[in-house]
């Protein structure tokens, strides 16, 4: 029976977390839910967006399946007070989870609902490897009245492990990855570059691998992004990335991810699955809240958290027919609020 620790966290969070659910117990019966508070939701409650015993909860669970966080009632630029988005960066860096995959293919059904032309995004299907707990997101912090900085800093190891991954993951699609950095400026992404390369040499040579200056492949993405198989990246490239990537799919409603670390067997982390968006709390408590991208995650937490592939690929049909059948959310154009696109979906299930 697995257990999963869920996080509904803030804004429209619990009302994605609910539709997630209800798609679960369709699937099977067996499992053990165990919900925290987490984010905003939890500063309210306890003072701090991740507790000592939600993150222990999240460690021995089997899956951690999280909807949202953040909210302009927690906004603040004070460095000591407590933000809903520390509960983030602790799960990601308290599990472990340095792999973030954003895979991001646009359904045919909703080329028209992106913002670039139908011919451009036709047969788009990449995936984001993004380096997920190193780099400036956890260097240290200094502030005084008149500076402030922020250390971006990353070990051989850190890359050479996320390359890895990406190569493993390219390796079962169209054996290509492109290697983002930025070396002609900064000494990281130079180290950065060497270290892929040897991964590359050592290991990977049926792999076709570039390596793309972080400014132009934000253009390419745009210009020709069904050129793109699998993206690598540090932290913050992957993070400013995957947005702009996640506009080809026609909606960031859209986007589901997995936060990956060594792997549950033996001792290590259970695997984080969120969807890409945010907490969206212009709409929340209004019922409208697109419920795909969540779907989509517990799609992913299926097979790469549980390895139940059979189910993750039906959770995925099913989302693919209901949007053939017409199914749209208001971020897609349409009306159907989160109930009737959850009943679509269970439906098409
Ligand atoms: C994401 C988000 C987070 C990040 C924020 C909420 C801290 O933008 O998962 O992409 O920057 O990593
Ligand atoms: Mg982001």
């Amino acid at each position: 029976m697995p257990t999963i620790v869920t996080l509904p966290g803030d804004g429209i969070g619990p009302e994605i977390m609910k539709p997630a659910l209800e798609l679960l117990r369709t699937i099977s019966e067996d499992f053990s839910f165990e919900e925290h508070a987490f984010g905003g939701a939890a500063i309210d409650l306890y003072g701090v967006a991740l507790t000592d015993e939600t993150l222990a909860a999240c460690k021995q669970a089997d899956a951690v399946l999280l909807a949202a966080v953040g909210g302009p009632q927690w906004d603040t630029t004070d460095p000591d007070a407590p933000r809903p988005e520390q509960g983030l960066l602790g799960l990601r860096k308290g599990l472990g989870l340095f792999a973030n995959l954003r895979p991001v293919r646009p359904v045919p059904a909703l080329y028209d609902a992106s913002p670039l032309k139908r011919e451009r995004i036709e047969g788009t299907d990449l995936l984001v490897v993004r380096e997920l707990t190193g780099g400036i997101y956890f260097g240290e912090k200094t502030r005084t009245a008149r500076s402030a900085s922020d250390l971006c800093e990353y070990s051989v190891d850190e890359v050479d492990r996320i390359a890895r991954v990406a190569f493993d993951a390219a390796r079962t699609r169209r054996k290509k990855v492109a290697s983002v950095d930025k070396a002609n400026v900064l000494e990281t992404s130079r180290q950065w570059r060497e270290v892929v390369h040897i991964v590359h040499k050592a290991k990977y040579n049926d792999i076709a691998l570039t390596d793309v200056l972080v400014d132009n492949c934000a253009m390419q993405l745009i210009a020709r992004p069904s050129e793109f198989d699998v993206i690598v990246t540090e932290n913050l490239f992957g993070d400013i990335l995957s947005d702009e990537a996640a506009m080809l799919t026609g909606s960031i409603g859209m986007l589901p991810s997995a936060s990956l670390g060594e792997g549950r067997a033996g001792s290590g982390s259970p695997g984080l699955f969120e969807p890409v968006h945010g907490s969206a709390p212009d709409i929340a408590g209004t019922g409208v809240a697109n419920p795909l991208a969540m779907f989509l995650s517990v799609a992913l937490m299926l097979r790469n958290g549980l390895g139940w592939e059979s189910e993750a690929a039906a959770v995925e049909s099913a989302v693919d027919r209901a949007l053939d059948a017409g199914l749209r959310t208001r971020d897609l154009g349409g009306a159907a609020t989160t109930a009737e696109a959850t009943r679509a979906v269970l439906d098409e299930l």
